[in-house]
């Protein structure tokens, strides 16, 4: 290509709007609420729409309380206090997962032992699990809490991971990040362990621009979070402290969002199921591309549609489809690397890896945003077809 022609695709592609993979998608009564936080003054840390957020996650999920706070992670890292997790200890982790399920261990001082996925759901094996907990024990190490995800909105096998977490007498810690309004057997995911884990991340399915929510039916330990989550503030006209805290609650603002959110999750849902159809029927015809399976007993969110990509089969790879996309303004991305892959985590234990290996060699991320437009589904049919076509021809 002249190098006038290079600066006019380089303007074409400049002047297409950006499709994301998941951008938040307003499109209820967010800005009513946050009004209404406005004009009655609360727009403090805490206040009504919080507490009502609260209320409304734990009827939604059937949860028994719920404490509503600035991360994701920030709720990770509290499940892990009130687990009990300090330094020398052992928490086991799936390797298979956004670093933010780990990171929160090693705030703690403790290690992360990384277990490798099942193929089934791409998450937690939980033979692996029991096999890893049977090693550490016999090692003399002390397993204090497990970490299972639910990625891309798919339900672990959660009975079956609690069924050895209660063998041995370990907490379960359900990382729900991804998928709120995702079910096993009709139970919602991050309502079954000792702990549930939400994000309102601005990527997930609903979001508060940035939030969390802690979940248990322990009504006890979600009082403790609260505690711990407002700098832990004995009841005393000064302040007085015999713990240390944090300042990891939502504020009443972000809370007024996240409620003008979940009115509209089952719609996001709907949304993003349809999406995964659409993909699903486009690759029909395309050997070698696989999806994310939705086991007997899993409903997803398919909070985003996931591909695996067999480039001896199909004649290109996932690159090849990210790097198409990209050149269009359409952003991809890899499945997530594991855990026990990331140079920060080489020393920490792992058991198996070549399940996740495999997933982050060939899988990818394809945009799944809930307000996606016809328009920009044109665009990513046309793109996509354009790297299925060319390989046919080679
Ligand atoms: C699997 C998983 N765990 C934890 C988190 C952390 O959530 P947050 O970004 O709200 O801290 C995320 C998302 O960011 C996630 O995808």
């Amino acid at each position: 290509m002249s190098e006038s022609a290079v600066t006019k695709e380089k303007r074409r592609t400049e002047l297409k709007a950006r499709i994301w993979l998941s951008p938040p998608h307003l499109s209820g009564r967010e800005k009513e609420l946050v009004e209404e936080a406005f004009a009655s003054n609360w727009v403090a840390p805490l206040g009504p729409h919080v507490d009502a957020f609260e209320r409304e996650l734990c009827t939604y999920t059937g949860a028994g309380y719920a404490a509503a706070l600035s991360s994701g992670t920030a709720a990770l890292h509290l499940a892990l206090i009130l687990c009990g997790v300090e330094r020398g200890h052992e928490v086991i982790c799936q390797s298979f997962t956004f670093a933010a399920s780990a990171n929160p261990i090693v705030y703690q001082g403790a290690t992360p032992v990384f277990v490798d996925s099942e193929p089934d759901t791409w998450n937690m094996c939980p033979h692996l699990l029991e096999e890893a907990i049977k090693d550490r024990l016999s090692r003399g190490r002390q397993v204090k809490a497990v970490v299972a995800v639910h990625l891309y909105g798919m339900p672990a096998k959660t009975e079956d991971i609690l069924n050895v977490c209660r063998k041995y007498d370990i907490p379960l810690i359900e990382d729900a990040a991804e998928a709120l309004g995702s079910r096993r057997h009709g139970k919602a995911c991050g309502t079954q362990g000792r702990f549930g884990v939400l994000s309102f991340n601005g990527n997930k399915i609903i979001t508060t621009s940035g939030g969390g929510a802690l979940l248990s039916e322990d009504e006890a330990a979600i009082q403790k979070a609260r505690f711990l989550a407002t700098q832990a503030r004995d009841p005393a006209p000064h302040y007085e402290h015999s713990h240390i805290g944090y300042n990891y609650r939502m504020s009443n603002v972000l809370a007024a969002i996240g409620r003008g959110q979940l009115e509209t999750l089952e719609d996001k849902i709907r949304a993003r199921r349809a999406h995964f159809e659409r993909y699903r029927r486009f690759f029909e015809d395309v050997e070698g591309v696989k999806f994310q399976p939705e086991v007997e007993g899993n409903f997803s969110n398919r909070w985003l549609t996931c591909i695996l990509v067999d480039a001896g089969c199909c004649g290109f790879d996932r690159e090849m489809l990210r790097l198409a996309m990209e050149a269009e303004n359409i952003e991809c991305r890899p499945l997530w690397k594991p855990m026990h892959l990331q140079p920060v985590f080489r020393d920490a234990p792992r058991y198996g890896g070549s399940v996740s290996e495999r997933l982050f060699r060939d899988g990818l991320c394809l945009p799944s945003g809930s307000g996606l437009t016809e328009e920009e589904w044109e665009r990513i049919e046309e793109t996509l077809g354009q790297v299925v076509h060319k390989s046919r021809n080679a």
